[in-house]
């Protein structure tokens, strides 16, 4: 069952009813000030850190889910005074039936149109690029035979900044709030009087008949957004908060003659102003409000707002035209051209920060995270991933290792969470090696960067990297394996914690030392950042080094063919007491998807086929319909030695759920022993276009990854959770346009090979590499995987498409697959 349908051409996903299973979000903004909102104008805004600098209020497990928002309400004026007629036209919160209902999410903005008694109503939101605030434009359409006299109230709840603050410390925040009501804009002031000097602000393009900014006022005693008691009597009361719950609410009262319309923009804002410019007059607490505005006062006008729309648009059509395809499904294409590249750069924006499952106060970036998020992003703004990789360097430690996480706002490393994830370092190779790759900046590897951010302790970058590899060498157990140190890619394979407290976090808690338990995982890992690391460390000239770190590669290669292959696939990991994980030996979690796709990523039995045999065990034991699941058997109960992993009922999140994160690794292992077939079978399987017609079942949003899919041992198999914030983005976008479509930037140019489906006659894609548009035409003409080049007419040796002579724009390339 569906619940809307894709529209291709504008690049929106259209919702027809507002139930959704799940509100269905999109975000707003792709700079600073950014926005979480569903299909009925549920969300939150905040600026930069959805933590600290928290616009608006949103109840995170409420029932219902969504609650607070960016509301409109619109009141027949008309109508018996004695029954009140008001609706919410995004159908939250009032739930008033509409006649008709269509919410379009698109690239940064989201458009919610709805008809009640004769009036449609439509409102965009979005960000204009470059600034700190979000429009929404209402468009209010009388479609009566008869004149109508409509009351038009906004809402929105202010949150007193630090959302976490806000949501528990009521003995103080009870009594901060504070507001301004000036030239029809509501100023929200807490806490400006002393240490902030930012605030934010709510405008209205049209004259007003009243205000609230006072919750109760607004809503009445003990009633909610649902039927607020200014909305039912049609009249605000201009309260002025002081304390309790400042809000922003204007009430504005049209007329429209049949057929007319009417335009109103809101602004809601953030601003900052300098620390001596804070009040006017200076003397007084009364807010600067000079510098903000010129600001309002340019998206009070159609024409601004309309051309930022459209400098939106271009942006991220721009972006887009990066890298578009055109292959015989329809699910590649739409996920690829528009959703799945849309959604990596939401999480390269937000991290696993904000969402409808991530509360925006818990998790800063994480490093593995945001390491990983990169590689499916390089190619849209190189500019930016530069930065992120130098900041993400810049949190490394002394000793190699990593800080798990680093907050936005500072950058610098989060104490709570600490480190020793030993998997952390090794992806800062993978990124950088990626970002090399993409753009031959070869320059980024001088950058000094300090470690922990600390003055003085600058090296350059490439030494970074080094440190990465020497980490994990110096912290191998019995068996030569790297240690597990907290955890590594599963974060919930808690080795080292053993807890018995309630509440201890798995994550942080070390109860033991932890020198035996050891990762056949991140030996996969270590081997595949090796050798990506030695190529560069040749072509920086250092021969040795290469030679040195090629050597540490194979013998970790060797380590894990004596120790970490169970005869059938690769094993997990050894516990604390020197037992293996992931082994026919083991009750229950004998074979696991992680190690299947690391190990063969960084081709581990390629040549002696048991590449072949870890993937056929893949399949035989851990495929199911809607993914891959993450182990068989699921834990049945709670293992002390095991942590956070046997903790879930079975299938759900680590304990046997489907996680969308690693399904691409075993696509990418498809592809590297040549079946197409499989790797785009298992990529379809998670692909949520793909998914869409079960809608009911998947329950979330169709048009992007969750981070986790219910496994074959939940009642609700099939069910998705946690979308959006999930590294299942980046990986799913690599494996498809890099391994299966086969277009991967090298360091020696384009390369292309596809390993594509048998009855795939042929693809195209359109690229953009280092300034240069590859137009690349695959057509098949045997059954197997032999690619021959034609570029530009000339038929070249090999699989790279050399870098063609400076100032070629455009390089034309034809592919045959035999
Ligand atoms: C969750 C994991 C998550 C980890 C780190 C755990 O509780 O189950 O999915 O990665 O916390 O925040
Ligand atoms: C989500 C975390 O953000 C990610 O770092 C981790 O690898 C997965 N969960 C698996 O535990």
């Amino acid at each position: 069952m569906k619940f809307g349908y894709f529209d291709d051409q504008n690049r929106e996903y259209v919702i027809t009813r507002p139930d959704t299973p799940l509100p269905w979000i999109n975000y707003l903004g792709c700079e600073e000030y950014f926005g979480i909102i569903s299909n009925t104008a549920g969300g939150y805004s905040f600026y930069r850190d959805a933590r600290l600098r928290r616009l608006t209020r949103y109840r995170y497990n409420n029932a219902p889910l969504d609650m607070g928002g960016r509301y409109i309400y619109l009141r027949d004026d008309g109508a018996d005074v004695q029954q009140p007629i008001f609706w919410s036209p995004t159908w939250m919160p009032t739930r008033s039936k509409l006649d008709e209902y269509e919410c379009r999410h698109g690239l940064g903005y989201t458009s919610i149109k709805s008809r009640v008694n004769g009036i449609e109503a439509q409102t965009r939101y979005f960000v204009p690029l470059g600034e700190s605030l979000e429009i929404w434009e209402l468009t209010v359409i009388n479609l009566r035979q008869i004149t109508a006299d409509l009351s038009v109230f906004s809402a929105i709840e202010f949150c007193l900044w630090d959302a976490n603050d806000d949501a528990t410390n009521f003995q103080r925040n009870y009594s901060i709030g504070e507001v301004e009501v000036a030239d029809g804009v509501i100023y929200h002031k807490s806490e400006y009087r002393e240490r902030r000097n930012h605030f934010a602000y709510f405008a209205c393009s049209e004259p007003l008949s009243g205000f609230d900014t006072q919750r109760e006022a607004f809503l009445g005693a003990y009633r909610g957004w649902d039927s607020p008691l200014a909305v039912e009597v049609g009249k605000a009361s201009n309260s002025v908060a002081h304390g309790w719950q400042p809000m922003g609410s204007h009430h504005i009262k049209i007329h429209l003659n049949p057929g007319e319309q009417k335009k109103i923009i809101f602004v809601l804002g953030y601003h900052e102003n300098p620390e001596d410019g804070k009040f006017d007059p200076p003397d007084t607490q009364v807010i600067n409000k000079h510098t903000v505005k010129p600001v309002i006062s340019r998206y009070m006008k159609l024409d601004e707002v309309g051309s930022a729309f459209q400098a939106l648009q271009n942006y991220w059509n721009g972006l887009l035209e990066q890298l578009q395809v055109s292959t015989p499904d329809q699910h590649t294409n739409r996920m690829v051209n528009i959703w799945n590249a849309y959604q990596v750069m939401v999480n390269f924006n937000i991290s696993r920060s904000a969402s409808g499952f991530e509360s925006g106060i818990g998790r800063g970036m994480g490093f593995r995270d945001s390491n990983q998020d990169l590689l499916g992003f390089m190619h849209m703004i190189p500019g930016r991933a530069r930065e992120r990789i130098l900041d993400l360097a810049a949190t490394q430690l002394p000793n190699g290792g990593a800080y798990h996480q680093y907050q936005p706002l500072t950058k610098s490393g989060n104490d709570d969470v600490g480190s020793g994830f030993s998997d952390d370092p090794l992806w800062l190779i993978l990124s950088a090696a990626a970002y090399l790759k993409e753009t031959g900046d070869w320059k980024i590897l001088d950058e000094p960067v300090p470690f922990d951010n600390l003055p003085g302790s600058e090296q350059a970058l490439y030494l970074h990297l080094h440190h990465s590899i020497q980490y994990v060498l110096d912290r191998r157990g019995p068996h030569g394996l790297p240690l597990i140190g907290r955890a590594d890619w599963n974060d919930c394979l808690n080795l080292n914690c053993f807890s018995t407290s309630p509440g201890q976090s798995f994550q942080t808690t070390t109860n033991k030392d932890g020198k035996v338990a050891e990762s056949v995982f991140i030996a996969g890992l270590f081997v595949l950042a090796a050798k990506e690391l030695a190529v560069i460390t040749r072509r920086q000239g250092y021969a040795n080094e290469a030679e040195g770190l090629t050597r540490e590669a194979e013998k970790m290669e060797e380590i894990v063919w004596a120790t970490g292959w169970d005869g059938k696939w690769f094993r997990r990991a050894y516990d604390d007491l020197g037992e293996p994980i992931g082994s026919k030996v083991c009750k229950e979690g004998q074979i696991f998807i992680e190690p299947q796709g690391m190990c063969v990523m960084a081709d581990l039995g390629l040549r002696d086929g048991r590449a072949i045999q870890a993937l056929d065990s893949v399949a035989e034991y851990l495929a199911t319909s809607n993914g891959i699941v993450l182990h068989q058997p699921a834990y049945s109960h709670y293992y002390l030695n095991l942590g956070e992993i046997s903790t879930y009922p079975g299938g759900y999140k680590e304990n046997a759920g489907i996680f969308c994160h690693t399904n691409p690794w075993v696509m990418i292992s498809e592809v590297k022993i040549g079946r197409g077939d499989h790797a785009h079978d298992y990529y379809l399987r998670i692909n949520p276009s793909a998914r869409e017609e079960m809608s009911e079942i998947h329950r979330c949003e169709p048009y992007v990854y969750a981070q986790m899919i219910a496994g074959r041992d939940a009642p609700a198999q099939g069910e998705a959770k946690n979308s959006w914030l999930t590294g299942a983005a980046s990986w799913n976008y690599v494996a498809i346009t890099q391994w299966i479509l086969g277009v991967r930037p090298t360091h020696d140019g384009l390369a292309i090979e596809p390993v594509i489906p048998l009855d795939w006659k042929g693809f195209e894609v359109v690229r953009n590499f280092r300034g240069v548009r590859y137009v690349i035409q695959v057509e098949r003409q045997g059954s197997g995987n032999a690619v021959t080049l034609d570029v530009e007419g000339i038929i070249i040796k090999g699989t790279v498409v050399p870098f063609p002579p400076n100032g070629t724009q455009d390089v034309h390339v034809k592919v045959k697959v035999a």
